[in-house]
């Protein structure tokens, strides 16, 4: 049996939290996996049983107006009182040259978190800062401390869909209210932006993480295990195709063709940023699926270090298909065609999660943005 990873545990321990902004949709959407999942050849870490990964620890939280139903967590949130432990950081935008403190920082305070006993090298072959921080420099912020950077925080925009990480904070200075410095330019990005609906993945079993989020009007929704399968080799594809590969005059009408998808899970939901941000670091690559001459699917892909996927893996950032009664069919598909990506770039693994808010249309949509924050 293999050995299990800190890294395997806790990006298993993941929830995302959601605050609907002006429209409010209600999910029932049951958190089930095994069969999806079990169908297409994936399953939970080491060590852990179906069942576990089946349970929603925390549930039936439908709006930022209902009273939230915890099993645990914060019994009472203070607001913001300043007190004797907080300290006077600026918050200013992230530059280029704070990447690789960011990036120090983010490894050290996730590492730290984690009980991991080497943080220097944790997470070395994830990129974080330096890959959403090209991807909108105006939505990325960090906490400044006597001139030295202590922590920094990430908002990403997808059209009427906005979240945020990974939050972190050098860990000599946790309790000092910096995070909370941090968010707020944060939610300040998602009302300019007009975001109806915000949310962000974290650690489930966290007290802190949920009382924390909690201050800004965040509820947990489903506990999302993200899943992992070994890469088997592949006969050709099944039927798929690049944007890195097609003409840049076609590229406008392709991204048009997957807002429809995303537009047709959510009401303005648009990944087009992650798309381009993809291509253009050469993070991975876009597949997408046709049916005739329409995109009826496609998913955003990392692969390999210095992305967010990480040494030897290929990781589904957002994956979509267009509802409809063979929405289950043509997941299988995409999912098939990002296996063969993972295949054709000798990546060892494919990792992902299937999860998405408000919506009773699944399964077409995949999301582990957290990322890693989750993914964490
Ligand atoms: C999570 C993290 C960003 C918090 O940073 P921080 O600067 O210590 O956080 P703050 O001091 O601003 O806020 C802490 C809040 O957590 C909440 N909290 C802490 N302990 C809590 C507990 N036991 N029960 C309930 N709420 C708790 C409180 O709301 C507290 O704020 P308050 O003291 O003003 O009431 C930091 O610990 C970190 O970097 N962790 C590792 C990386 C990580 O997990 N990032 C977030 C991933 S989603």
């Amino acid at each position: 049996m293999a050995r299990r990873s800190a890294t395997d545990t806790h990006r298993l321990r993941v929830i995302l939290f959601e605050v609907p902004r002006g429209r409010i949709r209600q999910s029932t959407a049951a958190n089930s996996y095994s069969p999806f999942w079990r169908r297409n050849g994936f399953r939970p870490p080491d060590g852990i049983e179906w069942s576990t990964a089946n349970r929603s620890a925390l549930s039936g939280l439908l709006d930022k107006n209902s009273e939230p139903i915890l099993g645990q967590g914060p019994a009472e949130i203070s607001v913001g009182a300043i007190t004797e432990q907080t300290i006077m950081v600026k918050i200013r935008s992230l530059t280029q040259q704070d990447l690789p403190a960011a990036d120090r920082i983010f490894r050290l305070a996730f590492a730290t978190f984690l009980g991991v006993p080497e943080p220097e090298q944790f997470w070395a072959d994830l990129a974080y800062a330096r890959t959403r921080w090209p991807a909108d420099p105006t939505a990325a912020f960090g906490a400044e401390l006597n001139g030295e950077l202590v922590g920094s925080n990430f908002a990403t925009r997808w059209g009427s869909v906005g979240f945020f990480g990974p939050l972190t904070v050098r860990p000599d200075l946790w309790d000092r209210k910096i995070a909370q410095r941090l968010m707020d330019p944060i939610m300040e990005r998602f009302d300019s932006w007009g975001v109806i609906h915000a949310g962000l993945f974290t650690f489930a079993q966290s007290p802190k993480h949920l009382g924390l989020y909690y201050k800004y009007g965040f509820r947990p929704r489903f506990l999302t295990a993200i899943m992992s399968k070994a890469v088997e080799p592949k006969r050709g594809t099944s039927g798929w195709t690049m944007y890195s590969q097609i003409s840049e005059s076609e590229r406008k009408g392709c991204l048009e063709a997957c807002r429809q998808v995303t537009e047709s899970i959510y009401p303005g939901l648009d990944v087009e940023r992650e798309i381009r941000a993809t291509h253009t670091q050469g993070l991975g690559e876009t597949l997408l699926i046709n049916e005739g001459a329409d995109v009826v699917g496609f998913a955003v892909c990392h692969c390999g270090p210095g992305t967010e996927a990480g040494n030897q893996k290929c990781y589904v950032k957002f994956g979509a298909v267009q509802p409809g009664s063979t929405a289950g069919a043509r997941f299988d598909h995409l999912l098939d065609a990002c296996e063969e990506l993972a295949a054709a770039r000798s990546l060892a693994r494919l990792e992902a999660a299937r999860v998405w808010p408000g919506t009773r249309r699944m399964p077409q949509c995949s999301n582990v943005a957290s990322g890693r924050t989750f993914r964490a």
